[in-house]
């Protein structure tokens, strides 16, 4: 059957629930889509006969609404479209598909009517229309003006606007306290929303009841309507109401204004339907939620998520979010539903050990219980349930992830869980320490572990990270390790390790043990790079994700995937659950065998970037040939460097032209900087502070002036460095010596040449002869050649670590190791071409640079198909 014969069998009149389900999947799956989940069919009854949530890959989504028989697409009024709009809006998801059998609208939710595409559909159009690709064509055609923000924005502004009214009104009041309120609000609503979907006459009962009763105590009005629905308020313990009781000092209008928000704020064109969310939606929501109203003033500064904070939680004041994005979540979960026997998977024993707001545990439940399979019922979800495990050590993560999973429970079985969710409020390291997370016990242990700093923790937290480690501790460890160690412990043997890791664990010392157990004992199913991903613009965009098999490698001999990711991360996290190669310029997929991960570092390459990396290799590394320096590091730039206008002229001789990052150009620099940097020498030696004193008083005075500052950095009060002086000035052999210096954070190589030694670069690496015989032109121009070519771009990229946005960081062990072909076996007449080509003023940019890097590859011994690669001449 095609796709247009299952439609008619969707819509008929006389169609089963049983079979119209069978045909809904069917129908999505001959266009391409994957089915994620059908919707309850009692929404808008008259009108519809059916919703399903639609996927392709891992970020496209829309809600299809088949109409029932009779009815039409087009003649649906604009107000029948915004209600059945409150489907797709409250799944988070933008397009909403209406499908009758000869006729298809494509709305986008948030720009309607605005677009809002009407088609007419027979046997042989329908695919142009509603295949992916048709669909795809459709949607990136639009240029969308939005009218509305996503629901989950809004929720989030009408919580934190509303913990601004509530905090004025009741001074004082805690965090904790206000997350039981929304905690509760959202409970309610979620409950009201689920009847209505059942029953529920009355259009918005907590305003009723308010009303009509001559209570205003807001927690009484929530009781109230909870023992409406049937539901014992004291029977549920992620609420507590205690907490709640607090907020019965609100007046009748404040709390009828704030029931209102949770039903719809008046800005918005949609209602909000909190039992659909809950199905779907809410997790995402939790993580902003969660930040929003979690995090205290010291953990803000000290907690770093490897993800990024949203934009739209900046409002909420620089919360430190944590924040897991759903398809992240999304991923691992298919990932183990993909990998382990059906029957299995529904009955997973799963721990996330720093479980944040749930996203993790929701989303594997999601999967476990998903109507779309036959095989899911009251007791394959009561197992599921009971197989969960959540620990975080913050006590409102935990009652915000109970809240999540016992609605997600309230909207597939229509009951909150019987059994208490085993999510527990504790610290997970001292869990394992204590074995009240024993070895050996989790079919899946899935986290995004905390990322603290060593200097951040206190002393009993360092102890229990290294106690966790144990003999796999090296040098410095942050917290994180000792959470992926715990992971790998409490695995069963069998079981998966899923995590969101740095990238630096690919190849930092301190993760150096860890990976080397990782090599023996565990085979590696997936190692995904996403650090040059754009999403992850803001704090710590540093992510890897890691699935592991608690088998050793050499008895499962599977393969491992490889994903290096730089955009459509959708697509690309797609091809790997499908286990399909692929390479194209924004993403690669390959399989790799299990002993690439038997070396020091995990370097990952694909098989045509590893014959690129052994060429390279087989060349001597720029070390050999010039040395690398680190440039100035004064501890307190604010003092040390000024504006040169500031500095009267008899003293210049201590302050030295300063070179910002971004004034480093390829092969060139400026005539003159604004800058300088105080440069504490003369001829050639060390100045002494009485020295300074005399010689140079105006510029000790300033100095002087700021002696507070400058006594506060660490190395003064550790008495390794004199109060007036930067701590690693470097001398005038070093500094003012011709040398090659690039900014410290790069998107594609800058090294530009500082001819006359005339300039000071802070922390970024410079390069430079071994000895003043090599400061020579010609030479000096062959590696600046050689650095700014394609090879060393891919080089960099793929060897140094990375940090966000895609820059990679130029440190200078990098350089050293970078291997560059022998100068002394380049031609005298290539040598002079190239430093030719660097010298002419007048020529084109752009030609110069493919024509060096011809030569440059060619000196690699770079192959066709290599530059090809490397994009070489392009
Ligand atoms: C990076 S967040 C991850 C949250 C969520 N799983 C996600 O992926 O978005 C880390 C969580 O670990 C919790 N945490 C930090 N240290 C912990 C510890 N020692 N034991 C348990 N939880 C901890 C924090 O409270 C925070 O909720």
């Amino acid at each position: 059957m095609k796709a247009f014969d299952y439609l008619q069998q969707v819509i008929a009149d006389r169609t089963t629930d049983e079979t119209r389900r069978v045909a809904l999947k069917s129908f999505a799956t001959a266009l391409d889509w994957t089915p994620h989940s059908e919707l309850r069919e009692r929404y808008q009854t008259a009108t519809a006969i059916s919703h399903l949530v639609v996927e392709h890959g891992i970020e496209n989504a829309a809600a299809l609404t088949f109409l029932a028989p009779g009815e039409r697409a087009s003649e649906l009024s604009a107000s029948q479209i915004e209600k059945l709009l409150e489907i797709s809006y409250n799944n988070l998801i933008d397009w909403h598909i209406f499908i009758s059998n000869n006729d298809v609208r494509i709305v986008n939710n948030l720009s309607f009517p605005d677009v809002d595409n009407l088609y007419s559909i027979r046997e042989e159009n329908i695919s142009d229309v509603l295949s992916v690709t048709g669909f795809n064509e459709i949607s990136r055609n639009e240029k969308i003006k939005k009218y509305d923000r996503r629901c989950d924005e809004v929720v989030i502004n009408v919580i934190a606007r509303w913990k601004k009214i509530i905090s004025s009104e009741i001074p004082n009041i805690d965090n904790k306290s206000l997350s039981s309120i929304f905690n509760a609000m959202i409970f309610v609503r979620a409950c009201e929303d689920q009847k209505r979907q059942d029953f529920l006459d009355e259009e918005r009962v907590l305003l009723a009841e308010l009303s009509n009763s001559d209570e205003s105590k807001i927690s009484e009005i929530l009781r109230a309507v909870l023992r409406k629905f049937e539901i014992m308020p004291d029977d549920l313990n992620f609420i507590d109401w205690e907490d709640v009781n607090k907020f019965d000092i609100l007046d009748k209008y404040t709390v009828e204004n704030l029931f209102i928000d949770f039903y719809r704020p008046r800005s918005v064109s949609y209602n909000f339907n909190f039992a659909l969310m809950s199905k779907h939606a809410l997790s995402r929501i939790y993580e902003k939620y969660i930040s929003l109203l979690y995090y205290t003033e010291n953990e803000k500064d000290s907690q770093i998520s490897f993800l990024p904070t949203l934009p739209s939680v900046a409002q909420p004041e620089k919360s430190g979010s944590v924040f897991t994005p759903q398809y992240i979540a999304s991923f691992f979960s298919r990932y183990l539903r993909d990998n382990t026997p059906p029957r299995r998977f529904r009955q997973l024993k799963v721990i996330d050990p720093a479980c944040g707001s749930g996203i993790f545990l929701r989303t594997v439940l999601e999967h476990q219980a998903s109507p779309l399979d036959f095989r899911v019922d009251r007791t394959s979800i009561d197992a599921a349930f009971a197989n969960i495990y959540g620990i975080d050590r913050d006590p409102n993560a935990c009652s915000a992830t109970r809240l999540s999973l016992a609605l997600l429970h309230l909207v597939i079985t229509d009951e909150i869980p019987s059994r208490p969710l085993q999510i527990s409020n504790t610290d997970a390291l001292d869990a394992f320490l204590n074995r009240e997370v024993g070895v050996n016990s989790f079919d899946a242990v899935i986290a995004n572990p905390p990322y603290i700093k060593l200097d951040h923790l206190n002393e009993a937290d360092r102890d229990k990270i290294s106690n966790v480690l144990g003999d796999l501790k090296e040098q410095r460890v942050d917290s994180y390790l000792a959470f992926v160690a715990m992971a790998m412990h409490i695995a069963r043997p069998g079981g998966f390790v899923c995590l969101v890791l740095p990238q630096a664990f690919l190849s930092s010392r301190n993760a150096s043990k860890v990976r080397s157990w990782i090599s023996k004992e565990f085979t590696v199913r997936l190692c995904a790079d996403l650090s040059s991903l754009d999403v992850f613009s803001g704090v710590g965009a540093y992510t890897l994700l890691l699935i592991l098999e608690k088998v050793g490698p050499r008895q499962s001999q599977v393969r491992a995937t490889i994903a290096k990711i730089a955009d459509y991360v959708g697509p690309a996290l797609q091809a790997c659950l499908d286990g399909r190669a692929v390479d194209t310029p924004y993403y690669s997929v390959f399989d790799v065998e299990q002993d690439y991960f038997d070396k020091v570092n995990w370097v990952l390459l694909s098989p045509e970037e590893n014959r690129l990396d052994r060429l390279l290799n087989s060349h001597k590394t720029l070390s050999v040939y010039m040395s690398v320096k680190q440039g100035f590091v004064t501890g307190a730039d604010k003092v040390f460097i000024r504006s040169k206008k500031d500095i009267p002229l008899k003293e210049r001789a201590v302050w030295l032209d300063y070179l910002k990052d971004r004034e480093i150009s390829r092969y060139e620099l400026p005539k003159n900087v604004n800058s300088v940097v105080f440069f504490p020498f003369q001829n050639g030696k060390p100045l002494e502070e009485k020295e300074l004193k005399e010689l140079y008083p105006k510029s000790y005075e300033y100095l002087l002036s700021h002696k507070g500052i400058l006594e506060k950095r660490g190395a003064v009060s550790r008495h390794a460095n004199p109060w007036w002086r930067p701590v690693r000035p470097r001398g005038p052999d070093v500094m003012c010596r011709p040398k090659i210096v690039c900014p410290h954070l790069m998107l594609v190589p800058r090294f530009g040449i500082d001819r006359r030694g005339s300039f000071a670069v802070s922390h970024t690496p410079m390069v430079l002869g071994r000895d003043a015989d090599d400061d020579n032109h010609v030479l000096l121009n062959y590696f600046a050649a050689v650095l700014n070519s394609s090879v060393a771009r891919w080089y960099l990229n793929t060897h140094a670590p990375r940090y966000s946005k895609g820059y990679v960081r130029i440190e200078v062990a990098s350089l050293k190791a970078m291997p560059v072909p022998n100068p002394k076996n380049v031609p005298i007449s290539t040598l002079k071409t190239i430093s030719d080509k660097i010298d002419d003023q007048n020529c084109n940019e752009k030609e110069r640079q493919i024509e060096l890097d011809e030569i440059i590859s060619d000196l690699f011994g770079l192959d066709i198909e290599l530059k090809r690669y490397l994009n070489v001449g392009d």
